[in-house]
C-alpha cells in the first residue's frame, strides 16, 4: 500500500471518549422544594428554647426514620454545634458543602467554621449569601425535612431565611409568661415576609415537676394557648423545665436520645409525631 492509498484508507482518529462520572443525586434545597417540608423555628423574644427544640425536634424525626437536615441560621450565636457536641469544619464536595452528621441528622452551621469565642462579623450582602450557602450550597441528599433554627426575633437574619426559602411552616416557641400578643405580632411580621405558614406553638420550660411530684408553673401560665389562639393554630406541646434538658444540650447529646423517657424526652417525640402529622413526609419513589 503506497502512502497515498494509506492516506485514503485512514479512519479519522475519534476524540477521546470524555469519561463521564455519574454522581449520586444530590439535590439542592431549591431544586427539591416542592418535595421538601421546611420547618422554620422562630420566637418573638431570645432564650425561650428555640435551639432546643430545633436539635431535639430534628433527632427525634430521624430516630423515626426521617431523613433530617437541621440549620443553625443563628449566624451570630451559633449554639447547636455545642448542643450536637460537632465540632469538625466541614469538607466540601464540589462547590458544596459536606454536612456534619450526628444522630443522623445532617448539620450546617457557620458555628462548624469558627471558635465558639471567635468574633464574627458578618454584615449585610455577605449575611444574606452566608445564610441562602448554608441552606442551599449543601450536599443534603434527599431529606424528608429541614429544620431551620432561628435567632429570636425578626431582625435581617431571621427575614433573610424567611426569603430564602418562603412558604415553609414555622412553629413559633414561647414560655408560658410572654405577653401572647407581642410574639404573634412578630410571628406574624415574620410570615409576611417569606409567605410562612404558621403551623403550631411549643410552650417551653412549661413547668417544673419536683422531686415530691408537685407540678409549679414557675414561669405562670396559658401564654402557649393564648398565642396559639392568637395565631390560629394548635399548641402542639408543652415541654417542661427539667434539668436534664440543659444537661443533655451542654453535654451535646439531646435529650430525646440521652433521656428519650424523661418527660422533656417524651414531649419531644410527641411533637416529632405532630410534626409528621401536620406536615406528613412527601411519598418518595424508591
Ligand atoms: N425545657 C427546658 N428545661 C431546661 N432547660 C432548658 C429547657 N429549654 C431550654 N433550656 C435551656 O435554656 C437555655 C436556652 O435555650 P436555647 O439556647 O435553646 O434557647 P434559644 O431560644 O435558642 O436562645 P437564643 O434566642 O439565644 O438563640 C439553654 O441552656 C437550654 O439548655
Ligand atoms: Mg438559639
Amino acid at each position: 500500500m503506497d502512502t497515498e492509498e494509506r492516506s485514503r484508507r485512514a479512519v479519522p482518529i475519534a476524540p477521546p471518549r470524555r469519561t463521564r462520572i455519574t454522581l449520586s443525586p444530590e439535590l439542592t434545597v431549591r431544586d427539591q422544594r416542592s418535595r421538601l417540608r421546611t420547618i422554620l423555628v422562630v420566637s418573638g423574644k431570645g432564650g425561650v428554647g428555640k435551639s432546643t427544640v430545633s436539635v431535639n425536634l430534628a433527632a427525634a424525626l430521624a430516630a423515626r426514620g426521617r431523613a433530617t437536615a437541621l440549620v443553625d441560621a443563628d449566624i451570630y450565636g451559633a449554639s447547636v454545634p455545642r448542643m450536637l457536641n460537632a465540632f469538625e469544619k466541614p469538607l466540601t464536595f464540589g462547590s458544596r458543602l459536606v454536612p456534619v452528621e450526628r444522630h443522623g441528622v445532617k448539620l450546617m452551621s457557620l458555628g462548624l467554621f469558627f471558635a465558639e469565642d471567635a468574633p464574627l462579623v458578618v454584615r449585610g450582602p455577605i449575611m444574606h449569601n452566608t445564610v441562602r450557602q448554608l441552606l442551599e450550597e449543601v450536599s443534603w441528599g434527599e431529606p424528608d425535612y429541614l429544620i431551620v433554627d432561628l435567632p429570636p426575633g425578626t431582625g435581617d437574619v431571621a427575614l433573610s431565611v424567611a426569603e430564602t426559602v418562603p412558604g415553609s411552616a414555622m412553629i413559633v416557641v414561647t414560655t408560658p409568661q410572654l405577653v401572647a400578643s407581642k410574639v404573634a405580632i412578630r410571628a406574624a411580621k415574620m410570615a409576611s415576609v417569606g409567605e410562612l405558614r404558621p403551623i403550631g406553638v411549643v410552650e417551653n420550660m412549661s413547668y417544673f415537676v419536683t422531686p415530691q411530684g408537685e407540678r409549679v408553673e414557675i414561669f405562670g401560665s396559658g401564654g402557649g394557648d393564648e398565642l396559639a389562639e392568637e395565631l390560629g393554630v394548635p399548641l402542639l406541646v408543652r415541654v417542661p423545665l427539667e434539668a436534664a434538658v440543659r444537661q443533655a444540650g451542654d453535654e451535646g447529646n439531646p435529650v430525646v436520645v440521652q433521656f428519650p423517657d424523661s418527660p422533656a424526652g417524651q414531649a419531644f417525640v410527641t411533637l416529632a409525631e405532630q410534626v409528621e402529622r401536620l406536615e406528613p413526609p412527601p411519598s418518595k419513589k424508591r
